[in-house]
């Protein structure tokens, strides 16, 4: 799995990547310097004086790239190369996106407001973005998803903001949309509205982690493969708010209240690898697993499972389970480890994917 993360841009958690190929801005660039080449080795002086170099005040502008990070600004400067691909306006004190502030902009791939104090944003901003495809706004205090985001867009980071509500309309027709963050926000009960994703008929990954959700959201499209909602305040999973989900290959549910894993859950995500249930309050191993032909890796440590039993894990007879176990975590619950029989794991034959380990009363 490619580890690269944006962190050049973004002090973001990046532990399982999105599938979505995150090579990240370089490409922007690349992709310029090989098709300027032209423009550099010609003689630039004439043109120069001619157009005169077009480039906001104490902004770097190169290659299509404009770059006016950390800067303090108040507002979005003027006089952005209109050719721009990439805007980097984060690290600055932006209260507000007017009607005509990206007017011009109609080239631009990625634009970048990371940390400004945005709460407005007119609803007409981005209607002439069509070729927008990544849109960054955590670290903000919008209260609404804003309206009217290109079509184009395909990656979508909200995170860290004052988000209350998700409403049906949010992503209407953001057919495009491969990665969506809305984590941090003060989300709670069911505040994201059902079918809220169901137009993101491509998304294959969505972390909305660190609110206070109760529930996974209903209506969540089938080509999803990794759903992280770690640390809400999930209870229960219901077999339901998985079904007909044939991609889900990872799904985090660490730090969240869960006490019940329905029966009927695991089957409704048959693709699934990596299953993080740890730091709940489960007292039992969720239903299903030696029947599912896919799961490897399964995070149960720091629960309340009690029992363990023989049949928890590994189905009657070999040859059924087409993928091997590679991690299964159960440490930090107050089954006494030693009771666990041996032959609980006779599928697993890698016997240090298994984390057994002690359990302290505090
Ligand atoms: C979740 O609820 C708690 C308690 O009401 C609150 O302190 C906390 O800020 C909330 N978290 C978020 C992300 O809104
Ligand atoms: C779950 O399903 C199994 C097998 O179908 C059944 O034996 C078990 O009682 C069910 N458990 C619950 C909690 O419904």
């Amino acid at each position: 799995m490619r580890s690269a993360c944006l962190s050049l841009l973004l002090a973001t958690a990046c532990w399982a990547l999105p599938p979505f190929r995150q090579s990240g801005f370089m490409d922007f660039m690349m992709e310029d310097e090989a098709g300027s080449g032209d423009r550099v080795s010609a003689p630039v002086v004439p043109d120069v004086v001619e157009r005169g170099p077009v480039c906001p005040f104490r902004c770097q502008c190169h290659l299509r790239v404009t770059q006016c990070s950390d800067l303090g600004l108040k507002e979005i400067p003027s006089q952005i190369p209109p050719e721009t691909t990439l805007l980097d306006l984060q690290n600055n004190k932006i209260t507000e996106i007017k009607e005509n502030d990206f007017k011009n902009l109609k080239g631009l791939h990625a634009l970048i407001l990371v940390n400004n104090l945005l709460s407005v944003i007119h609803p007409k901003a981005f209607s002439g973005l069509s070729k927008l495809q990544r849109l960054y706004l955590s670290k903000n205090l919008l209260k609404e998803v804003p309206a009217n985001m290109p079509k184009s867009l395909q990656e979508l980071r909200i995170h860290e903001n004052a988000i209350t509500k998700i409403k049906k309309s949010s992503f209407q027709g953001m057919t495009n949309v491969i990665v969506m963050e809305l984590g941090s926000n003060p989300l709670k009960g069911n505040s994201i509205e059902f079918g809220a994703f169901t137009d993101l008929a491509r998304v294959s990954y969505i972390r909305i982690a660190d609110t206070n959700i109760t529930e996974i959201p209903k209506g969540l499209p089938s080509s999803l493969s990794e759903l992280h909602l770690d640390s809400n305040k999930i209870s229960k999973v219901m077999a339901d708010s998985l079904k007909g989900m044939k991609n889900l290959a990872k799904l985090g549910l660490g730090y969240n209240e869960i006490s019940m894993v329905e029966n009927g859950t695991l089957a409704n995500v048959p693709h699934m690898r990596e299953l993080h249930l740890d730091n709940n309050a489960l007292t039992a191993v969720p239903p299903g697993l030696p029947e599912h032909k896919y799961i490897q890796v399964v995070y149960l440590h720091a629960n309340k499972i009690a029992a363990i039993g023989t049949e928890d894990f590994c189905p009657p007879t070999f040859n059924y389970k087409k993928a091997m176990y590679s991690g299964i975590s159960l440490f930090s619950n107050p089954v006494p480890y030693w009771e666990v029989q041996p032959i609980t794991f006779r599928c697993v034959f890698d016997r240090s994917a298994i984390q057994l380990g002690n359990y302290r009363k505090k």
